[in-house]
């Protein structure tokens, strides 16, 4: 399977691995177990005994170990082999392999990689997910498509006004024009677009339903399928300090070449005290992503088959110029890794 492998992706959001329970998920094809030792700390271990290839998420958590279901090898938090059933002496090669995993702004984040070049500090800060001055929700779903369908998704926008014409399209997002900054950390497409009708789940909830207003919509991609859409928007003329900010974070994360797990939120700074808002918002939200992105990704997936989406040989517009950027820098990193 051809994933970038040195990057940090989501595993879960935090509170999908409790105290108790042994979660598990595939990530670039591997099944992956996660659980919290007994101090709060998240681990992440390859989900398959040494023995016999049984998923370790079917045995039990025991302290800081897991026993595995079928002939009871435990093993610790960094996957080694730590008692067998009968006291037998533990056979060499009895461990499985351990992961980086850093808990951060309530997500769980996963190094499939060379642990060596794991390095925290490159994980984006999305600070106003657990910041309690701003209203999030958040969600997953699962897609059965390639992840960079989705990344393909989030950076050209131009979709929404087709797909999700009553809640997050808009004429003026259809057609504004994006200016690409590109540094070695990240691509930012900025639009700006002033003194227009704005989509109107975003429009209502800021109090422009029906009448004009100025708005900028940036969206950041961090490599390789990390993004995050920064939407404000203020009375004609106004200044963004005065704007009503939110934050959306799409942040995906391979399961095979041909399904993704999708990390979504959206925290805002606007109406803060308004649950009903907030509903309101993710409900409209996991709608939009659930029953209008999710089939037709879904169904581009089968269209597409096992060929690859250069050999499709698909033709470009404008609106591509972002989405075609990541891929060639996507390109750029599985070659690096592969030389
Ligand atoms: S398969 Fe795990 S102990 Fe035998
Ligand atoms: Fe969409």
């Amino acid at each position: 399977m051809k994933f970038v492998k040195n990057a940090w992706y989501v595993a879960a959001w935090a509170d999908e691995v409790g105290s108790d329970n042994l979660f598990y998920r595939t990530i670039l094809g591997d099944s992956i177990l996660l659980f919290r030792q007994e101090d709060g700390v998240a681990v992440a271990l390859r989900n398959r005994c040494p023995h016999r290839f049984v998923p370790l998420h079917l045995g039990k958590k025991i302290g800081n170990t897991v026993q595995c279901a079928y002939h009871g090898l435990v093993f610790n938090a960094q996957g080694k082999c730590s008692a067998t059933p009968c006291g037998e002496s533990i056979p060499r090669g009895a461990e499985v392999r351990s992961y980086p995993l850093v808990e951060k702004q309530k997500l769980l984040y996963i190094w499939m990689g060379d642990p060596e070049k794991a390095d925290e500090s490159k994980i984006p800060d999305f600070w106003y997910i657990e910041d309690d001055s701003w209203a999030s929700v958040k969600g997953y779903i699962r897609g059965e498509s390639n992840y960079q369908l989705m990344v393909d998704n989030i950076l050209d926008l131009t979709h929404t006004n087709y797909l999700h014409a009553d809640t997050l399209g808009s004429e003026a997002l259809a057609t504004v024009k994006t200016d690409i900054e590109d540094k070695p950390e990240h691509l930012r497409l900025k639009r700006w677009m002033p003194n227009q009708f704005q989509a109107p789940l975003s429009a209502a909830s800021r109090g422009f339903a029906h009448r004009l207003a100025d708005s900028w919509l940036d969206t950041t991609w961090y490599p390789p399928s990390n993004m995050v859409i920064e939407m404000g928007m203020t009375e004609p003329g106004g200044r963004r300090e005065d704007g009503k900010v939110a934050f959306s974070l799409h942040l995906v994360t391979p399961e095979t070449e041909t399904s993704n797990h999708y990390f979504w939120s959206m925290s805002r700074d606007y109406c803060v005290e308004d649950s009903e808002m907030t509903r309101v918002i993710g409900h409209g939200f996991e709608k939009a992503f659930t029953v209008e992105d999710k089939p037709v990704l879904e169904h581009q997936q089968r269209a597409m088959g096992e060929t690859s989406f250069w050999d499709m040989k698909p033709i470009f517009l404008a609106g591509d110029s972002g989405a075609l950027r990541a891929r060639r820098r996507i390109d750029a990193m599985l070659a690096e890794e592969q030389a």
